[in-house]
């Protein structure tokens, strides 16, 4: 019999999450089911996403249910199989959870992956992952790049940003991007070759739509906001005619009691801009073709992506509290592998 170390939760947040809203349990695995396979996970995908699967509000997926192990992305290798479209030790990616092992009942949204083909079986998490295929699916489809447009990125350094304005830069845009510090703002120049940064650590709304004014003089024509709160509405304020604003997310709101809003909406209609919300989750029929562009890109050297990979189950909790203290450079990964 084997056990399973799962990172359960055992409390709705009320606001930022607390240690006590969590609980490492272990249990002994159950028996497979005809059709079910159980995979060893060894790399668990850290998002600001799950923040809003642990609370109960009406959403695009149902809440975790108190007593789960939190949902998560995951890469691992199939331990045991009673499918036989799946055998011992093939990669799989899917949706699981932050748990050493999962059941896979038959069915289950899990696909195998060569990790012949990558640096890392990682990647299937970042670049090649949901990550990427958000940058890269929200910036063609939604964001439309054009040559010479101006490109405005929030919560820029992240795993998500620091694709989206890498992909806007081959698609011949000007790239603004808004991170939190000093060393992510020069990190945005320096090693994704953005053309311009701006901190927003400790700034007002009128503060920064000063440095955006400065840093976008003929205005912006396309917002990939992954933050919410004043830097959108900072950012609004700059939107030009028929501009394009992707609402990809909202990481400042994700830990308050109450929805923030935006109160620049008047932009929006005076100079005639669309806004549309993005979800990865309608494009995993389109992954291949995804793939296949950010590998060709990768390939050439024209992205640059990084991993924050973190070790060990038990250090759940403050890895995924990283996404929300800025602490992660690149995208979060827990580090759940069996001892190296
Ligand atoms: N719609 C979709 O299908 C989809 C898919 C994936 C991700 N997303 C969204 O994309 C966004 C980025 O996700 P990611 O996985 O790439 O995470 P990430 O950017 O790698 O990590 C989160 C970052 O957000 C910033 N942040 C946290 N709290 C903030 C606050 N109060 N104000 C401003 N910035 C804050 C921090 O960077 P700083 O140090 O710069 O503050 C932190 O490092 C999130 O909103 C997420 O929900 C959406």
């Amino acid at each position: 019999m084997t056990t399973n170390r799962k990172f359960t939760l055992v409390k709705r947040p009320d606001g930022e999450p607390k240690p006590g809203d969590f609980k490492l349990v272990e249990e002994e695995l159950p028996e497979l089911a005809d059709g079910a396979f159980l995979v060893r996970n060894h790399y668990i995908s850290l998002d600001p996403a799950q923040r809003g699967w642990m609370s109960d509000a009406e959403s695009y997926m149902p809440p975790i249910a108190l007593g789960d192990a939190v949902r998560a992305s995951a890469v691992g290798r199939v331990h045991a199989s009673k499918n036989p479209d799946f055998a011992e030790g093939q990669w799989v990616v899917g949706l699981a959870a932050m748990e050493e092992f999962s059941v896979v009942e038959a069915g289950g949204f899990t696909s195998p992956v060569d990790v012949s083909l990558v640096p890392s079986p990682t990647n299937f998490l970042s670049v090649l992952g949901a990550v990427g295929m958000t940058a890269y699916f929200g910036m063609i489809e939604d964001g439309q790049p054009k040559e010479g447009d101006t490109l405005l990125v929030t919560g820029a350094a992240g795993a998500v940003g620091s694709l989206v304005g890498q992909i806007g830069k081959i698609k011949g845009c000007r790239v603004i991007g808004i991170a939190g510090g000093a060393d992510k703002c020069a990190r945005l120049i320096d090693h994704y070759g953005f053309d311009a940064a701006i901190d927003y650590r400790g700034k007002s709304q009128s503060e920064l739509e000063a440095e955006i004014a400065a840093a976008a003089p003929d205005g912006v024509d396309i917002i990939w906001e992954n933050v919410g709160g004043i830097i959108l509405d900072a950012g609004l304020t700059a939107i030009n005619e028929y501009g394009r604003v992707v609402l990809c997310g909202l990481i400042s709101e994700y830990n308050s009691p109450e929805p923030v809003g935006i109160r620049n909406l008047w932009y929006l209609v005076s100079r005639q801009v669309t806004i549309k919300g993005f979800l990865v989750r309608d494009y995993p029929p389109r992954f291949p073709e995804g793939i296949a562009q950010m590998g060709q890109w990768l390939a050439e050297g024209k992205i640059k992506h990084d991993e924050d990979i973190v070790r060990g189950i038990e250090n759940s909790y403050d890895a995924f509290m990283k996404l929300f203290s800025g602490g992660n450079q690149g995208k979060l990964i827990l580090d759940v592998s069996p001892d190296k």
